[in-house]
């Protein structure tokens, strides 16, 4: 497996492989890498001739309280777990080359942005737009690989390749979750034991709300009540957000139907952790 720093070497790497007649599958990530992560490296290695994975934390996406300075990092471990789920090459720049000093150039996708993770998170979804445009354009894949995990992020990313025409297909991968539920997460590694019992409510305020579906309820007022309700038996646990909304455009909906996202986002402690279903 090849680790590739700069740009330029990473899209030497793409366009060999596509000399050869090779499919580039890509998938990004900021490193801290565990099971769900090397699913969408399995998922890209079976549809793709050749995968690249990157390993970068990302500056532009975290605000100015966040966990930046503190993000978890495992390069040594990461590269293990990349090979062993089927990566060729590893992409892993530095800032700078990333973001050469004085870069003013950004992706901005509109109200997608603000909806969501972008609500409590400003400029959160532009970062991210910017570093996977500039991604797309180092790396040149046919298909870049996502976990449904991220829903909000996986929707922008869908409507940044289609307003500026990429080319790029967008495969969204099912969560990966712990057998008692809790969806896997880098940031899960800042849970104490309690915080991680907590965290638990996330999953089952959202198995409880696919369950009322199942049974017929489809107002959005009654499913999101009983999620509320839900996530209230844990007091130290602290709701972001709640929400039914559609999936391509992230706008609210009143009534769920089938492939609508149900979305929470809540504080464990100090801790933001993120979790979704897409309603059957
Ligand atoms: P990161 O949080 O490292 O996640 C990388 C990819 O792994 C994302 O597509 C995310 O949705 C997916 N992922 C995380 N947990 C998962 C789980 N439990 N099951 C399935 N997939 C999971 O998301 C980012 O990085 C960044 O925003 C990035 C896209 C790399 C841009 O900086």
């Amino acid at each position: 497996m090849q680790i590739a720093r700069t740009v330029e070497e990473l899209r030497e790497w793409s366009r060999m492989n596509r000399r050869a007649g090779k499919t580039v599958g890509l998938v990004p990530t900021m490193g801290a890498l565990h099971a769900g992560h090397a699913s969408l490296m399995r998922a890209a290695a079976s549809s793709c001739d050749a995968v690249v994975t990157s390993i970068f934390v990302n500056p532009t996406q975290f605000g100015p309280d966040e966990d930046f300075d503190r993000y978890p990092h495992s390069f040594e471990a990461d590269c293990i777990l990349a090979e062993e789920a089927g990566v060729d090459s590893i992409f892993a720049p530095s800032v700078e080359e990333i973001y050469p000093s004085g870069a003013e150039t950004f992706v901005d996708v509109g109200s997608l942005s603000n909806e969501l993770d972008g609500t409590s998170r400003p400029g959160h979804f532009r970062g991210v737009a910017t570093v996977v445009a500039k991604l797309f354009i180092a790396a040149e894949p046919d298909r870049a690989f996502f976990g449904q995990k991220d829903a909000a992020q996986v929707a922008v990313l869908r409507r940044m390749v289609r307003d500026l025409r990429l080319g790029v297909e967008i495969v969204a991968c099912p969560i990966v979750r712990e057998s008692d539920g809790l969806a896997l997460s880098s940031r899960n590694t800042y849970l104490n034991a309690d915080e991680r019992a907590q965290a638990l409510v996330l999953s089952r305020a959202i198995r409880y709300v696919e369950s009322m579906v199942a049974s017929g309820e489809r107002r959005a007022a009654a499913l999101l009540n009983a999620a509320r309700e839900i996530v209230s038996i844990e007091p130290k646990v602290r709701i972001d957000y709640i929400e039914l909304a559609d999936w391509q455009t992230l706008v609210p909906v009143e009534t769920a139907e089938s492939g609508t996202l149900f979305a929470i986002a809540a504080y464990v402690g100090p801790t933001r952790l993120i979790d979704n279903a897409v309603l059957g």
